[in-house]
């Protein structure tokens, strides 16, 4: 092994240490950057040509050696069922949240990660990879503005929950983090299985995307089609209806929307409640010191927002939440299809990008 290969894998070992890679798969690496270009500071030229880009090659001394090759690690050796099991495992082990679970703040930071995109964004441009502006690519919601858009408020605690696995797995992009643990998330409540594929690149404080671009739950039918629909991120009346089912999770939280309370009896279990709920229930309109929204007749104990029934009032969205209240499979089945489709909007993965299917932690104990 030449000196600087040694100092490549000597920096390497540290990483091996807090278990990103074993010493093996480190030095086999090494090994396979020292074969590919003949001089181990060309790596960065192997990382353009693994992916299809044969652009030149650039020096970056010093420390910059480890990180920058982490990032030139070929997506096969990118561990992204280890992501997933220490973002569940972290689910399982602080349950001191909510309802129990940070599961459902994820899925809600998921979504509003990926549902700025427009088809035909309607504000400031500036988004380098498209015209396509928004959406989960860039993980631009942990910039300033954007975190702080009041559609946003509570967010920075799945953002704080997830912030831990970018520090351990560098090789993880936010866009691909923020999308991951609202994967995780369904899967380990009890959802269905999301396929996931990883290349979401982190972009820069002036890829974000302009505030207003996500629904009102003060609104109806009309502000929904509008938001969701062929002009702005694309979604049939299907989708909407299917995606609108991951309110079976969580609640809502005076001090992050003005709306308040569960939407099921079971907020951290991923089921089709919220359609049985909301079609088979009575509802009046809460009497209350705060937003207008909606309260069961029977218990009182739960909510929907004026968003929410308007998918029970609108006959096109009703006709769907109608067979989802009745067939769990298919709201499964629809609801997955949708939630890859949100997750992915904006994005062009290259046509060799692997489709993960992780396996649940229960999954992987029998
Ligand atoms: C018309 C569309 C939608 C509207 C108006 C809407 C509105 C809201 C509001 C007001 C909250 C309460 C936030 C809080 O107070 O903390 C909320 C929470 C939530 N939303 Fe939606 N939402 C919509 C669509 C979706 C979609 C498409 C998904 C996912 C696919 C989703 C997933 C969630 C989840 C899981 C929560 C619970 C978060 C928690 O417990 O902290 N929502 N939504």
């Amino acid at each position: 092994m030449s000196a600087i290969n040694f100092r490549f894998a000597n920096s390497f070992r540290n990483f091996s240490s807090r278990s990103f890679y074993s010493k093996k798969t480190i030095f086999s690496l090494v090994s396979a950057v020292s074969a590919t270009t003949g001089a181990a500071y060309t790596y960065e030229r192997y990382f353009n040509s693994t992916n299809g880009d044969n652009g030149g090659g650039k020096f970056i001394p010093g420390k910059k050696y480890a990180a920058a090759f982490l990032a030139a690690i070929p997506d096969k050796n990118k561990d992204y069922q280890e992501v997933y099991n220490a973002i569940a495992q972290k689910l399982v082990d602080q349950d001191d949240y909510d309802d129990g679970s940070y599961g459902p703040v994820l899925v809600r930071l998921a979504w509003h990660q990926s549902g700025t995109f427009r088809k035909h964004p309607s504000g400031p441009k500036g988004c380098p990879y498209s015209e396509n502006a928004g959406g989960s690519f860039g993980g631009t919601m942990r910039y300033e503005y954007e975190g702080s858009n009041p559609a946003n408020n509570g967010l920075d605690v799945a953002r704080k929950f997830l912030e831990e696995f970018k520090q351990k797995y560098p090789y993880i992009s936010y866009g691909d983090l923020y999308t991951l643990g609202g994967v995780v998330s369904v899967q380990e409540l009890g959802g269905p299985k999301i396929p996931w594929r990883a290349g979401r690149k982190d972009l820069t404080e002036k890829d974000q995307a302009p505030n207003g671009r996500l629904p009102d739950g003060a609104k109806g039918a009309d502000h929904i089609r509008e938001l969701f629909g062929p002009h702005a991120m694309g979604f049939n009346d299907q989708e909407i209806t299917a995606l609108i089912g991951a309110h079976c999770l969580g609640r809502c939280h005076v001090k992050n929307s003005g709306f308040d309370g569960p939407w099921t009896f079971s907020p951290t279990f991923f089921t089709n409640d919220f359609y049985k709920l909301l079609m088979d229930g009575d509802w009046h309109i809460r009497e209350w010191n705060g937003s207008r929204q909606f309260e069961d007749d029977a218990t009182k104990s739960l909510m929907m927002l004026p968003a929410d029934m308007a998918i029970k009032t609108d006959p096109k969205f009703a006709k769907y939440a109608r067979k989802y209240a009745d067939d769990q499979d298919l709201f499964f089945k629809d609801f997955t299809a949708a939630f890859v489709k949100l997750l992915e909007l904006g994005i062009e993965f290259p046509k060799n990008s692997k489709t993960f299917n992780f396996k649940t932690l229960d999954e992987q104990e029998q």
